[in-house]
């Protein structure tokens, strides 16, 4: 059983972040791994990226948006509470090297996956700018962690709220327009990490993105979470989830998500099975 260390509310609680007791997990994690999490024995398994790990406390820290059933049945653990099963790590860390120039991009709680990828890039040497954004004020998180994550830190919103008026990718674009970079990552909703590779590839700026496909058990058996990339049917959880934004197909998996939606709102109801939201 996996104890809840700690507990906090951000973004007027539709965002959770949880540091959770898990010391074989902590002691081998590295930045852009994932676990799949399951609050009790009738519950669902959950994919979450780990935001941070402390190998000396034993803890993993995941961040989640509140968005259905499980996220929902997530939010009512207090502190003291245990998740049944937290499986990993799953999937490729990042790889990480110094490069020069780096641009990271975080939307929504694609920020908490960024960050411990945005400190490793700058602790090797590169010279990072992050660009952070959400719909409003009041629903950005790691402001702070961010800033001081990165060398130069820009902040969005779509409202105009706070920041810079308008979508990550104008802030990008006018990097991309000064300077010479040479690599973007770009963690957030599906729209956002397609606009950015789109602008990317007009320059021809390597990017990582990182692929929310809808999966099951993580480990490249169900097929659940197949992904095109350059042609080729990738799984999400054992070849990625990062893989190089110019070869995705994002349409094919904005519509596999879609697809998941739509069967939920049918059968009123979540599935689990591979069959059905595969
Ligand atoms: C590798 C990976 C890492 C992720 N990391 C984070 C993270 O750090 N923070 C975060 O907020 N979210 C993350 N997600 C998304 C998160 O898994 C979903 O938001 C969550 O599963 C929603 O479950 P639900 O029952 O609350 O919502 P539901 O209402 O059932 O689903 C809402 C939407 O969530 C997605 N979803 C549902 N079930 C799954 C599933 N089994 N696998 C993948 N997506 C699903 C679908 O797009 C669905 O339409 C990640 C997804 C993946 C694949
Ligand atoms: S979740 Fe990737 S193959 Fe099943």
């Amino acid at each position: 059983m996996f104890e809840i260390l700690k507990r906090e509310e951000m973004a007027e609680g539709s965002v959770v972040l949880n540091e959770i007791s898990a010391p074989r997990i902590a002691e081998k994690a590295k930045p852009g791994q994932f676990v799949i999490l399951k609050a009790n024995e009738t519950g669902e398994r959950i994919p979450l990226t780990m935001a941070d790990t402390d190998p000396k406390k034993g803890t993993i820290t995941i961040i989640y948006q509140v968005v259905g059933k499980s996220t929902n049945l997530f939010k009512s653990l207090q502190v003291g509470e245990k998740y049944q099963d937290v499986i990993g790590p799953l999937g490729k860390a990042t790889h990480l090297e110094k490069v020069g120039n780096v641009v990271c991009v975080g939307g929504g709680t694609g920020v908490a996956v960024i960050h411990p990828i945005t400190r490793a890039l700058k602790e090797l040497g590169n010279n990072v700018k992050a660009i952070i954004g959400a719909r409003t004020k009041d629903l950005l998180i790691l402001e702070d962690k961010m800033k001081a994550a990165s060398h130069e830190f820009f902040v969005c919103t779509d409202d105009g709220s706070y920041g810079h008026h308008g979508f990550v990718t104008a802030v990008l674009k006018d990097i991309l327009e000064k300077e010479d970079i040479q690599l973007v990552v770009a963690i957030g909703p599906v729209p956002m990490m397609k606009f950015v590779c789109k602008i990317t590839e007009e320059y021809k700026v390597k990017t990582i993105v990182s692929l929310n496909a809808i999966m099951v058990d993580g480990t490249g058996m169900c097929g659940c979470c197949r992904v095109s990339i350059g042609g080729e049917t990738k799984f999400a959880c054992v070849d990625g989830p990062e893989f190089e934004g110019h070869l995705v197909n994002f349409d094919e998996l904005s519509q596999r998500l879609q697809a998941y939606l739509a069967e939920e709102a049918i059968a009123n109801e979540k599935y689990a099975c591979a069959c059905k939201a595969g």
